[in-house]
């Protein structure tokens, strides 16, 4: 069988689906690999890379698609590659398919069996699978490299002869996997760390890594996480006690990174403009969350603004912003994915009785099959 790598056309979007080690690991299980000329050079990884693993390069688009029995992408392919693949190929990206829902329709009336591979369950057999958790990872931790960028300040407590610089203090909003990534970092450069979250699972995770935990704790916080380990979206009630305990806590703060998502929905507002009004000039505030509608009042995607005197940072797509990593660690999600499904001679076939394939197919033999998908219309 075939495995066809494209080339990323999203702006800016500098990852690849496949690395050179995994391009070895395919071949040792009897796949050819194609990949698409240049699609390497933003993870660092020119064409030669591949073609030293055992990759065929092509620039014939079109043709790569057509011939793939399997096609890697990290984000969804567009519209115009839909009508080459062939009936039944097997597509894998990180599809979107609440935010471009036009798109599935597109992959379902091509025949295309697809996966989004952000619906992959959160169990301890799909860690290794896990692409939210290996990219949220880098992204928190590019999170506060990006905030120390614009911070006019040092992070850590230093005791020179000219005097003693106190330690920038830092609040996370949201301690899931990019957030408990952030409170590490910060940790490590030095900075007095608190984090909050809806779910009490997290004060512990929060304390293990020297973070500083504040949180409204009632009866809702109790049944604030699904079975999937997700945050729910809370009562008009609770987010009100929230708001007053949060904005208490910003004014004292330097820097805050939001992290807060609630899948298939609009992130929270937890930031308000009152609240950023009450931190002193020269503030970073920087919202992981904005490509869903933002954490805080007055981001904008993919732009660093500046609201009383706060630099609001709202970098899009943060994981390509360390491609060489996250390519990495995607493409080998990939693999862990695919690889038990493949017998000796680089044949897959799925078993779509497994509820990791069947929780992250969402298009196949021309339907929409999801459940989450088919309920939201
Ligand atoms: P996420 O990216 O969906 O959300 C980020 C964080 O924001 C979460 O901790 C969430 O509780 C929090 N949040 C949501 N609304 C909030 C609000 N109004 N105020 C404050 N915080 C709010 O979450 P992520 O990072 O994907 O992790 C979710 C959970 O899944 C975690 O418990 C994580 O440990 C678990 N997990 C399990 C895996 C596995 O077993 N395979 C793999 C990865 C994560």
């Amino acid at each position: 069988m075939q495995i066809s790598v494209v080339s990323e056309v999203a702006d800016g979007e500098k990852r690849i689906a496949v690395s050179p080690d995994m391009v070895k690991k395919y071949s040792a299980l009897g796949f050819s690999v194609v990949v698409e000329k240049g699609a390497g050079q933003g993870s660092s990884w020119p064409d030669d890379m591949f073609s030293e693993a055992g990759a065929t390069l092509s620039d014939d688009r079109s043709g790569l698609i057509a011939n793939g029995d399997i096609i890697l992408s990290v984000q969804a392919l567009p519209h115009y590659d839909h009508a080459h693949a062939k009936k039944g190929a097997i597509a894998l990206s990180i599809l979107n398919p609440f935010g471009d829902p036009d798109g599935i329709k597109g992959y379902a009336k091509a025949g295309i069996t697809s996966f989004a591979m952000e619906f992959m369950p959160r169990i301890s057999r799909a860690q290794s699978m896990d692409v939210l958790s290996s990219q949220a990872n880098l992204a928190g931790y590019k999170s506060v490299l990006d905030a120390t960028e614009y911070y006019g300040r040092a992070m850590p407590m230093m005791m020179t002869a000219a005097g003693t610089i106190a330690p920038a203090r830092v609040f996370i909003m949201g301690a899931g996997v990019a957030g408990l990534q952030a409170i590490a970092t910060a940790k490590r450069l030095g900075a007095i760390v608190s984090a909050t979250d809806v779910r009490p699972a997290t004060k512990e995770q929060v304390e293990s890594l020297g973070g500083t935990f504040v949180m409204v704790e009632d009866e809702e916080t109790k049944a604030a996480e699904t079975a999937g380990g997700y945050a729910k979206e809370m009562s008009d009630e609770y987010k009100a006690k929230q708001a007053a305990l949060i904005a208490e806590t910003i004014a004292k703060q330097d820097i805050v990174i939001t992290t807060a998502l609630i899948p298939g929905r609009p992130a929270p507002v937890l930031v308000t403009d009152a609240m950023i009004q009450t931190m002193k000039p020269g503030s970073v505030i920087v919202d992981m969350a904005v490509e869903t509608g933002g954490n805080v009042e007055g981001s904008a995607l993919g732009k660093i603004t500046e609201k009383h005197g706060v630099i609001i940072i709202g970098h899009k797509n943060i994981p390509s912003r360390l491609a060489a990593d996250a390519s990495a660690l995607y493409a080998k999600n990939l693999f862990n994915f695919l690889s038990p499904f493949v017998d000796g001679e680089g044949n897959l076939t799925f078993d779509f009785e497994d509820e990791l394939v069947s929780g992250t197919l969402v298009t196949k033999d021309g339907a929409i099959v999801h459940e989450r998908l088919k309920e939201e219309g």
